[in-house]
């Protein structure tokens, strides 16, 4: 399947992903990176590994988020994209894109959502006093961080944790939890995928 990866940074899931993509039985093709964000890391990164990568900045479209997200979903289209993944996508979505991909678009957010969903959530964590703490790979809804929990990965965090070594752990668990899921999701096709948790301690 031809699968299209969102980006708005430095682009290391998308690397998990290129990476897992060019095993031989791997049933996604990454075979479009876009980025609201010219300078975005994972456009270099894509363009290294020889895969089209294309910049559609949001500023022009100022406040009308639907027409932004009909610009790239147009180029999904183009393209003959049949499956999104969002990789430190940082753009709230509207309906627009929402609704077109519903099934067909997943994200991966860097907690054990419902807990901590938005920004800062190792800090967040940490000030919690929580003792695990992980990834979710989920669909994407309308709502944030919302959707239908599709895998998760787990660790424990340290008595000397700060938020930085707690997030290189856990982006770890992100790279190996993200192909996973991406692989299942596609396997499966339209069901949700029965996702066994990946744990590390
Ligand atoms: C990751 O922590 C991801 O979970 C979150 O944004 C970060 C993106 O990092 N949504 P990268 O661009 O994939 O390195």
């Amino acid at each position: 399947r031809r699968v299209a990866v969102l980006v708005s940074g430095r682009g290391s899931n998308l690397g998990a992903l290129i990476a897992a993509a060019a095993v031989a039985d791997y049933p996604a093709e990454i075979a479009l990176v876009l980025s609201n964000v010219p300078e975005a890391g994972g456009l270099v990164l894509a363009r290294d590994h020889g895969i089209a990568a294309e910049v559609i900045d949001h500023r022009p479209f100022g406040r009308d988020r639907a027409a932004h997200e009909a610009a790239i979903d147009a180029r999904l289209h183009e393209a003959r994209i049949g499956f999104v993944c969002l990789a430190g996508y940082m753009r709230r979505l509207t309906p627009l894109l929402v609704d077109r991909w519903a099934g067909r678009m997943i994200n991966i957010h860097p907690s054990l959502l419902p807990s901590f969903p938005g920004l800062d959530t190792h800090a967040r964590a940490l000030a919690a006093g929580v003792k695990i703490h992980g990834c979710t790979v989920h669909e994407v809804t309308a709502g944030v961080d919302e959707g239908p929990i599709l895998g998760q990965a787990a660790i424990a965090v340290r008595p000397d944790d700060d938020a930085h070594s707690l997030a290189a752990r856990v982006l770890e668990q992100e790279h190996r939890l993200y192909p996973a899921v991406l692989r299942r999701a596609l396997e499966e096709g339209g069901e949700r995928p029965q996702a066994e948790p990946l744990l590390s301690f």
